[in-house]
């Protein structure tokens, strides 16, 4: 079963509790919320105050993105304010066993993401204590960029990992996800969708949730 999280950056700020309300009722699984700071990424969105107010409006799975410095900082703050999952960098922990004990120990399901760039080896040592890699298919910090294409081999390489140990770790993918891309990311081995501009942008968000969600259909 495909799972689709509609990321809110590409939502109307103005209007967060209708957009959300929209893919809620359309079959949306998660809402990512992508937290960023103007450090480990070029632009600042969304903090534990809002994600606190948009706790109160939604029963959907908050999956919190933290594209931020320093995350062991505000690990607790996220928690509070109704986070169900965090993902962390690993480019942004010097400490990343910690900071996912640090997660779990809140109760929660902890994420790592890896950047474009960043090898799969990084999951060495970690990857048996997660709940979820995110694969990163375009550079963080932005909305509405093109798909990296050298993501399918990646999501690939950890598919096989997590299949070949047996785990049970979502592997999301995020960034540049539509529906003529949608079935090549599915088939590479993910099992959780972001889609921003692609769900928000779309002028029909249900029949676009419908056919991200449908991606895995046929695929056995
Ligand atoms: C990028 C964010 C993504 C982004 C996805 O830094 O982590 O979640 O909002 O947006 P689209 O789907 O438009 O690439
Ligand atoms: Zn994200």
């Amino acid at each position: 079963m495909i799972k689709v999280a509609p990321s809110i950056l590409s939502a109307d700020f103005a209007n967060l509790e209708r957009d959300i309300g929209t893919v809620e009722k359309a079959g949306a699984d998660w809402l990512h919320i992508d937290v960023m700071d103007g450090h480990f990424v070029p632009n600042i969105t969304i903090g534990p105050a809002v994600v606190k107010s948009l706790r109160a409006k939604s029963s959907l799975v908050f999956d919190v993105h933290l594209m931020i410095d320093n995350p062991e900082l505000y690990v607790n703050d996220f928690a509070t304010s109704g986070a169900d999952i965090i993902t962390v960098h690993a480019e942004a922990s010097v400490h990343l066993q910690r900071l996912i004990q640090m997660i779990k120990s809140k109760g929660l399901k902890a994420g790592v993401a890896l950047n474009p760039s960043t090898p799969v080896n990084a999951l060495d040592y970690i990857i048996e204590e997660l709940d979820m890699v995110l694969v990163m298919s375009v550079n963080p910090g932005f909305g509405g960029q093109k798909f990296i294409n050298s993501a399918y081999k990646k999501i690939s390489e950890i598919r096989r990992l997590i299949d070949n140990k047996e785990l049970s770790v979502d592997l999301q993918v995020d960034g540049g996800i539509e529906p003529d891309n949608v079935r090549q990311v599915v088939e590479s081995g993910a099992n959780v969708i972001v889609a921003g501009s692609a769900i928000f942008n779309s002028g029909n968000i249900p029949e676009t949730i419908r056919i991200l969600k449908g991606a895995g259909s046929s695929i056995s």
